[in-house]
């Protein structure tokens, strides 16, 4: 199997990690059966990211000299989030991800943060098999909401029980 190297970003990864970007918003598109969500460029929000968390807090993953997924680290106090990961399609399922986590674990163990968390959408079921396989096996916080405009049209099925009651997904 070819070798998948993961370094720092830097400026000429731009426009690939714009590509994951928006191969991120089309996984969320799926899961929601929504291909609004991301609005009509969704990779620009990858510039908003960096931007926002610095470029040497984002790592990506190289194949054969192909940049093929990037994950990002936010760092707030002592607690810090793995926000994004993501792998391009044709690349999931062998190894890439877990290698790119285990590089952003490894940096905020140097960083000294003491909770390292992940919020994935709760639909998102590959996702959270991923994180727990990757060792995220402590439950936070659990985001309840409602939906304020249903007549929208977004359908929520049938979910998961957490303490006896009944959640949809
Ligand atoms: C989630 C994601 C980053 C995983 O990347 P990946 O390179 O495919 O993951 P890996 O190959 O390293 O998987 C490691 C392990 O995680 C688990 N796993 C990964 N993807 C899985 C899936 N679709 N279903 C079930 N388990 C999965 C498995 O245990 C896997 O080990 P195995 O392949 O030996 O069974 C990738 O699927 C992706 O980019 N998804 C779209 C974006 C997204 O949802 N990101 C997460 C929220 S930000």
């Amino acid at each position: 199997m070819t070798e998948t190297v993961v370094r720092p970003y830097g400026p000429s990864d731009l426009r690939v990690c714009r590509g994951l970007w928006a191969a991120l918003t089309e996984a969320h598109r799926d899961l929601y059966d929504d291909p609004t969500i991301g609005g009509e460029d969704p990779g620009l929000a990858f510039d908003g990211h960096l931007a926002r968390v610095g470029a040497e807090r984002v790592w990506v993953a190289e194949v054969a000299r192909s940049v093929v997924g990037f994950a990002g680290l936010i760092v707030e106090d002592d607690e810090a989030e793995v926000e994004p990961v993501v792998v391009s399609p044709e690349c999931r399922r062998e190894g890439v991800g877990g290698l790119l986590v285990a590089r952003v674990v490894a940096e905020a163990r140097t960083l000294g943060v003491r909770y390292l968390n992940v919020r994935p959408v709760a639909r998102n079921a590959d996702a959270i098999r991923f994180f727990h396989q990757a060792g995220f096996v402590n439950l936070g916080h659990v985001e309840l909401f409602m939906d304020m405009r249903p007549a929208d049209g977004r359908e929520w099925g049938d979910g998961q029980t957490v303490h006896g009651r009944r959640f949809r997904l």
